[in-house]
């Protein structure tokens, strides 16, 4: 019903937004969020938001990531989970990129975000090089949502039409940070929880996961699970015994809090579906990689095996979630504002 709803939306939407987004660039279409879809589906976004006012904002930032993930392969990873974090606080508003000032309070200093979160330079870049092209045209929030899709293209995951026309925040939200983003040591129950919240299912929850296929992550978010995971100096004992071991001799019981380990160590900077396999064999790197398959739900269970044998299935559902997770309540019409520069309110 959604979906095609939303099909149907875009349609119309693509004929109207061509005096639509002349007259009013912004223009919010039947703005809001489809109570039926339940999943922030917004009919304010549309894929072809740009086309005349910025027709070439892909490609410039297609060409910035290009140079910064040759430079750095894991920068696509950093960039997609920015995309996530956005729109977990607040909505994808470009929240996250808000640096202190006299009226804002970073995000960037919340718990899950703190020496972590990172590539913010690299958005700073896409946003120099977009203002010089179409001047205060084009979202951070949208850098973010295009960034995180080229990133994973870039990578060798999938391509998918992507709505537009998110605006900015004036404000960030570090409380919502540190309650709406789930920590790696979730149950199960935790992070449906955490996801049904920002109107996502057990299929996104599935899905979505599976951006640990690129990244790494540090040794403090992974260590209980080796020393301490039932509070009686137990190791899990989910985790497959030689994957243990290497892990130990990254992250020691002491000290080594910032040493780092892929998120998928068979195909660290590849977008592919791996992350799946790994689980399946006790090789996920958090308690929340893991729990997707020892959680014992059936479905879930199903589904991680469904995407571990056959990747076009899990590229096909990541996509669509991708989407889904991009639509969280954005700001559109004249809500919010186009930043000049993504680190502060004009
Ligand atoms: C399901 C709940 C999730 C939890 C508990 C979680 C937790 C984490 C943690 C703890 C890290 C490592 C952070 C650090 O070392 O400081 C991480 C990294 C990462 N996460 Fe997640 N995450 C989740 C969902 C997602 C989603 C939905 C995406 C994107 C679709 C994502 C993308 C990433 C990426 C790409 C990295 C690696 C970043 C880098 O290497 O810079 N995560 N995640
Ligand atoms: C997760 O880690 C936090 C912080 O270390 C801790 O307070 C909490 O009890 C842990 N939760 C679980 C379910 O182990």
């Amino acid at each position: 019903m959604a979906l095609l709803k939303v099909t149907f939306g875009f349609t119309i939407l693509s004929v109207l937004s061509f005096t639509g987004s002349l007259a009013h660039p912004g223009f919010s279409g039947w703005g809001g969020t489809d109570p039926i879809g339940g999943g922030g589906v917004s009919f304010g976004l549309f894929p072809e938001f740009y086309q005349f006012s910025c027709p070439q904002a892909n490609d410039i930032v297609m060409s910035v990531l290009k140079k910064a993930i040759a430079e750095e392969p894991r920068m696509a990873a950093s960039i997609l989970r920015l995309h996530f974090h956005d729109c977990f606080v607040q909505g994808c508003d470009a929240s996250i990129l808000l640096d202190d000032s006299a009226t804002v309070v970073s995000e960037k200093n919340s718990g899950p975000n703190r020496n972590s979160i990172r590539g913010f330079e690299v958005i700073d870049e896409i946003k120099a090089k977009l203002e010089e092209a179409c001047p205060q045209i084009v979202s951070c929030a949208d850098i973010l949502a295009l960034a995180a899709r080229g990133s994973i293209l870039l990578t060798g995951g999938p391509y998918w039409e992507l709505p537009l026309g998110r605006r900015d925040s004036r404000a960030a939200s570090l409380s919502g940070s540190n309650t709406n983003i789930p920590p790696p040591n979730s149950t199960i129950q935790n992070l449906i929880t955490f996801f049904k919240r920002q109107g996502l299912n057990e299929v996104d929850l599935v899905a979505l996961s599976g951006g640990h296929t690129i990244g790494v992550a540090r040794c403090v978010t992974f260590k209980q699970r080796l020393y301490n995971q039932n509070g009686q100096n137990q190791r899990d004992e989910t985790l497959e015994k030689t994957y243990y071991l290497g892990l130990k001799s990254v992250c020691p019981i002491s000290g080594g809090d910032n040493n780092i380990s892929p998120l998928d160590f068979s195909s660290p900077v590849r977008f592919d579906n791996s992350y799946f396999k790994l689980i399946l064999c006790g090789k996920g790197l958090l308690t929340s990689d893991a729990v997707l398959f020892t959680g014992n739900i059936g479905y879930i269970m199903d589904l991680v095996r469904s995407f571990a044998e056959d990747e076009d299935f899990f590229f096909h559902q990541f996509a669509k979630s991708m989407v889904k997770m991009g639509n969280i309540n954005p700001l559109t019409g004249f809500n919010g504002e186009i930043r000049k520069n993504c680190r502060g309110v004009n």
